[in-house]
């Protein structure tokens, strides 16, 4: 089986995760991390036997024997490293979302494409196993022709001080409801007109978005960064024949109301799932089937485009007061 050499470009809450499931992906391992922040990359790589710690993305892109670069910095610079890993010749898994402007979508599209790599994006819901059956039964007719649906998606607002800059991290909508628009669009098709409401205060950003498919299934996403009962998911899915819902909160083996240093009031814990199920090493892994040629890529460029778009024109919504036709 062909080796796979990961390079890690970003060592910090996300970085550090897909790093250990890559290691447990068959015939891949991680062989170079990079992080401008000083000792981040040696923190890191020395978990993962000699890969190599840089400094720079140039180093790292400078080894051969990284074949995939999995870019995991702060939003507003996918695009400079995606474009540089693509150039250098390397498969690029990035980060959701792919970027915050619909240019540098193209950008990274356009030299991915011309480099003959693989490129995808970290949609990682679609391989939550709730999502992942949903969008499995829904095609099944299971809830007959959908006509309504309902997610959520609440958590803790971030630590790391770059996701209060929206310039960054483009905010609730792009950061985190990103996630569901995926997976909306992934069930319903393309979304062609949104309505948004947010309200922002320091420490706390909710977004209310109303969505019309192109189908014309009806959905509401909700996201909330400041939710003090912890991170959940859910939604409603309703068709002609039947309901789906899903509710994280309701499927924790163990809820557990402690009080935790910092800024995170409430912990809610969930029995581990085990390792090959992990919606994270699934994402990884199933981008190395992608790799290997053997499966296309999980999310195409094209859908990871297409959740910015909609993510762009809700915020557009927000500011203007107007829906937005997309
Ligand atoms: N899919 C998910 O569940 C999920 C969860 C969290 C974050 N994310 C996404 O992952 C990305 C990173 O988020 P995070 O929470 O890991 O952020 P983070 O701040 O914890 O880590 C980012 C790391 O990138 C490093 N960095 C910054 N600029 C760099 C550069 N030019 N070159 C190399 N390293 C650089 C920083 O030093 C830091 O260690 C964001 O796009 C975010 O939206 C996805």
């Amino acid at each position: 089986m062909q080796t796979i050499g990961i390079g890690i470009v970003g060592a910090g809450n996300i970085g550090s995760r897909h790093a250990r499931f890559w290691a447990q992906v068959e015939g891949a391992g991680v062989v170079a991390v990079a992080d401008t922040h000083p000792g981040a990359s040696e923190n890191l790589a020395v978990l993962y036997g000699d890969a190599r710690a840089y400094q720079t993305v140039a180093e790292l892109l400078a080894n051969p024997n990284v074949t995939v670069v999995h870019v995991c910095v702060p939003t507003h610079l996918h695009r400079e490293i995606a474009v540089a890993a693509a150039n250098a010749g390397k498969h690029v898994l990035c980060e959701k979302p792919m970027a915050l402007t619909l240019s540098d979508c193209d950008a990274i599209i356009a030299a991915t494409a011309q480099a003959g790599v693989c490129f995808s994006v970290g949609h990682v819901t679609r391989f939550f196993p709730e999502y992942a059956l949903a969008k499995a039964r829904l095609d099944a007719g299971a809830v007959g022709t959908p006509t309504i649906a309902r997610t959520r998606r609440a958590g803790a607002f971030p630590r790391t001080a770059w996701f209060a800059d929206t310039a960054q991290s483009g905010g609730v909508v792009a950061d985190l409801t990103v996630h569901d628009l995926d997976f909306l669009q992934w069930c319903f098709g393309k979304i062609i007109r949104v309505y948004a409401k947010i309200a922002a205060s320091p420490g706390f950003e909710y977004a209310l978005l109303t969505l019309r498919h192109e189908s014309g299934v009806i959905s509401h996403a909700e996201g909330v960064w400041g939710e003090p009962t912890g991170f959940h998911t859910a939604f409603e899915i309703a068709g002609t024949a039947g309901l789906f819902t899903h509710d994280s909160r309701a499927a924790r083996a163990l809820v557990a109301s402690v009080r935790q240093p910092g800024d995170t009031p409430v912990a809610l814990m969930n029995a581990p799932l085990a390792p090959s199920d992990d919606p994270y090493f699934r994402q990884v892994r199933a981008f190395a089937d992608a790799v290997r040629g053997v499966a296309p890529v999980a999310v195409s460029p094209a859908d990871a485009r297409s959740a910015v778009a909609v993510a762009l024109a809700a915020i557009e919504s927000a500011y203007t007061g107007n829906a937005v036709e997309i």
